[in-house]
């Protein structure tokens, strides 16, 4: 990897990377657990078309949450069929664009955004299908902003909902709901919320008629231990259409950032190492605490600790403490963990340029994405 690493620095830093084999792997791992399953990967998690194409080679499917996301997802070439069209603030511009693209199946979480999908499709003369998002009411450990299925969350159709719609049900004459569906957070690492959550769908499909899918979202942590949920979601499968919509489970640990200490400055109780990459290249640790190992390619004898930091002028901008070799200005650090809501979450904070990403196969590398000015 060193070699390779040496290399890719060539083309200036700091840069994201990602590993193809390992992308194919993830995703050929989950297929194994969910074998009559249709898996929608979460394009949110990363965008680069590039990335897009590898998931449609392995039969995956795309869930998007936005018109630019549909684009990006149609450019892969895969059937407009494959994809499911969520969020809970769809414009009427976007739901138009969407049912004239092909998509077929959209997900609401609240009366208007029901009643506006029915709108559209009755303008457009088109039938479309519509999982209604339920909050399941499911606890999960993980930080409070990844939890999207609580009484308090901004997601997710409550109990008075669901009646309020089911009220409605008979004014819909081009939409029909045909699924349920669930998200309840991000990186859980645990399957007992996923288990609750699927008795909750299950038990609340039962009050609508014509239910043939059920949705259980995204939300698995990249070193999640399958046991006992692809029982139950294969089981389930003899009945309904199971859809499942995982990002970060498939592409997090693909993916990588080399980046350059620019500056090491006195600090307590240890001193700052400053990179050539921050919060606006990942926001991860500013907005929800994350952590991403973070080492040196010199090796990993630990010497001392360093607050490593980015250069963006936040005082948030802190990764966090490491153990690291004794470092110079200019050595080069990995960044781990970054293929997921990395890229897609960058901005031009600070006026900086959006990095570079570089696919990695076969020992080679490949430009999947220019430095972007603004
Ligand atoms: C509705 C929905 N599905 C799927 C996902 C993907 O989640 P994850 O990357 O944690 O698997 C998200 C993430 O926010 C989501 O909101």
């Amino acid at each position: 990897m060193n070699e390779l690493v040496l290399n890719l620095s060539k083309l200036g830093t700091p840069l994201y990377f990602y590993e193809k084999e390992k992308i194919v792997s993830n995703a050929e791992k989950l297929k194994s657990y969910f074998k009559n399953l249709n898996i929608f990967y979460a394009v949110k998690a990363n965008f680069n078309v590039e990335i897009l194409k590898i998931f449609k080679e392995q039969g995956l499917g795309f869930e998007v949450v936005s018109k630019g996301e549909l684009i990006l997802a149609l450019k892969t070439g895969i059937n407009p069929q494959n994809i499911i069209f969520n969020g809970n603030g769809k414009t009427y511009e976007e739901v138009k664009f969407a049912i004239e693209n092909g998509i077929e199946i959209f997900n609401f979480d609240s009366l208007d955004q029901l009643i506006l999908l029915e709108e559209v499709a009755k303008l457009m003369n088109k039938n479309i299908k519509a999982l209604a998002r339920i909050k399941t009411l499911v606890d999960v450990e993980t930080h409070p902003h990844l939890q999207t299925s609580i009484f308090t969350s901004k997601f997710g159709l409550s109990d008075e909902e669901i009646d309020e719609v089911l009220d409605n049900i008979k004014l819909l004459k081009k939409v029909k709901i045909v699924g349920i569906h669930s998200h309840i957070g991000s990186n859980i690492k645990d399957e007992e919320p996923f288990i609750k959550s699927a008795y909750r769908v299950l038990k609340i499909s039962k009050a609508f008629d014509n239910i043939e899918i059920l949705n259980f979202g995204g939300g698995f942590a990249v070193n999640m231990n399958f046991k006992e949920l692809p029982k139950l979601y294969n089981e389930l499968s003899n009945k309904f259409k199971v859809f499942i919509e995982p990002g970060r489970y498939l592409i997090a640990d693909t993916g990588f950032i080399l980046a350059k200490v620019v500056s090491i400055k006195r600090g307590y109780p240890h001193d700052f190492l400053v990179l050539d990459c921050g919060m606006s290249e990942l926001i991860r640790p500013a907005l929800y605490g994350a952590y991403h190992p973070i080492k040196s390619i010199k090796g990993q004898t630990p010497e001392r600790f360093y607050i490593i930091v980015g250069p963006i002028c936040e005082s948030s901008d802190i990764f966090g403490e490491y153990l690291l070799p004794n470092m110079n200005l200019n050595d080069l650090v990995i960044i781990e963990n970054c293929g997921a809501y990395g890229y897609t979450m960058s901005s031009n904070y600070n006026g900086r340029e959006k990095p570079l990403e570089v696919l990695i196969y076969n020992g080679n590398y490949e430009i999947i994405n220019d430095r972007k000015f603004i």
